[in-house]
């Protein structure tokens, strides 16, 4: 029934996986570029995912979203602006948990994330590309 009146939101979330997976791996080649889009891509499906459901159970999916940008996603900003690898490895792992704080207070724990351990496409280069005037 819920299902039924918000269509889209398991796919929407389904992006943002892809695009967290892919922000772990630009920010451990330290792709800092990558990382940035990558992180908007979170940001803007995660948006998007809570536009078709505001709210469930009671919890407040925009408040929860805004407070994940302006802690957990704005930490990982700053790592990738200040191209800080060990900022970056450290507020990754925290937003994960926030993706199963979610997840667990929307009643699906069973929706568990993970630090990645192998990229999730293998059509991609996570580094950065080469420059000439770079060795
Ligand atoms: C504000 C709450 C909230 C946050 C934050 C959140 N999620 Fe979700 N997520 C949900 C809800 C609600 C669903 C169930 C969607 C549905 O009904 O299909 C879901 C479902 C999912 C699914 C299952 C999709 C499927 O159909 O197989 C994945 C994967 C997922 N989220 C990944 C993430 C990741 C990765 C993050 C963190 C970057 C994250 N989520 C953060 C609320 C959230």
């Amino acid at each position: 029934m819920l299902e039924a009146s918000a269509p889209g939101v398991g796919t929407v979330m389904s992006s943002v996986q892809l695009h967290f997976a892919k922000l772990y791996f630009a920010g451990k080649a330290q792709n800092w570029p990558l990382a940035e889009f990558e992180l908007h891509e979170v940001e803007e499906n995660l948006d998007k995912a809570v536009a078709l459901r505001p709210e469930e159970h009671g919890v407040n999916l925009i408040g929860l979203t805004d407070a994940f940008k302006q802690t957990q996603l704005t930490a990982l900003k700053e790592a990738a602006a200040q191209k800080d690898g060990d900022a970056f490895q450290a507020a990754y792992t925290e937003a994960v948990g926030v993706c199963n704080g979610c997840h667990e207070e929307t009643q699906r724990p069973f929706i568990l994330i993970t630090v990645p351990t192998i990229p999730p496409l293998s059509n991609q280069q996570w580094t950065p590309p080469m420059r000439p005037s770079e060795p």
